[in-house]
């Protein structure tokens, strides 16, 4: 499979099992990894990532953004490594939870700071004004994050130079909130083409409604990977 289809996780936000086969079928030989999220996985439960891959998944990510005690985090992640999901998020703000635990092929990547919350609901939560600061405090999570055990982090695209930086070349930096030049912002603020996450350090990019919404979103996709593979020359 080409590094760029690898690089290209489609957010499958959708219901219904039936809709998200369509789907992988529509879109397996151009993208390499699907995204379940809370909407899909509440509604079909763990039999989903099963059901995907039989459609022809190369890959998929379950992007469940687990919170809570270590005990907790450890055994759901192996759970989900049990399904033989590739990618797990989690949020992560205790050093070593993960350390020693088998996940087999499943990688576990850290939400840093969710990018809808800026700096005055961080103060809300209470963070002194030093850390009510989204970048500021994404960092020293993702440092708290690989110390965890984590493989990588989730961030913004406008965040990937400096954590690319901070975390080294191996880690995997994985940006949603990307749209091609000329597309449709959605509910997204603060967006990247694909080619400029790359540029910037991304290891891969989700995108869900450039693809699910487009006219031809076969074209749609294929022109993302190409994009993507033009910046990784
Ligand atoms: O449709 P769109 O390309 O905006 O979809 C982005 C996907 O990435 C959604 O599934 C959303 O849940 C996810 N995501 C995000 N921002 C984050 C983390 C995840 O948009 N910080």
């Amino acid at each position: 499979m080409s590094t760029a289809k690898q690089r290209l996780m489609v957010a499958l936000d959708v219901p219904t099992a039936s809709e998200a086969q369509k789907w992988v079928r529509e879109l397996s030989g151009i993208a390499g990894v699907f995204k379940v999220g809370l909407e899909l996985f509440v509604a079909q439960g763990p039999g989903i990532v099963k059901t995907l891959k039989q459609a022809g998944a190369a890959a998929i990510f379950l992007d469940l953004k687990l919170h809570d005690i270590p005990a907790t985090m450890r055994a759901a992640a192996k759970q989900a490594a049990e399904l033989g999901v590739d990618f797990l998020t989690c949020h992560c703000e205790q050093a070593g939870i993960f350390k020693g635990l088998d996940l087999g092929q499943t990688k576990l990547l850290a939400v840093t700071v969710l990018t809808s919350l800026e700096a005055p609901d961080l103060a809300r939560m209470g963070y002194a004004p030093e850390l009510a600061n989204p970048a500021k405090l994404a960092q020293l999570r993702a440092e708290l994050a690989l110390e965890a055990g984590c493989h990588g982090v989730v961030c913004s695209g406008h965040e990937a130079a400096g954590m690319r930086g901070l975390l080294g070349g191996s880690a995997l930096i994985v940006c949603p909130g990307i749209r091609p030049a000329a597309a449709e912002l959605h509910d997204q603020k603060r967006v990247m083409t694909p080619r400029q996450a790359i540029l910037a350090g991304a290891s891969h990019i989700v995108v869900g409604r450039p693809i699910l919404q487009a006219e031809n979103p076969a074209a749609a996709a294929l022109a993302i990977v190409k994009e993507l593979q033009q910046a990784d020359r």
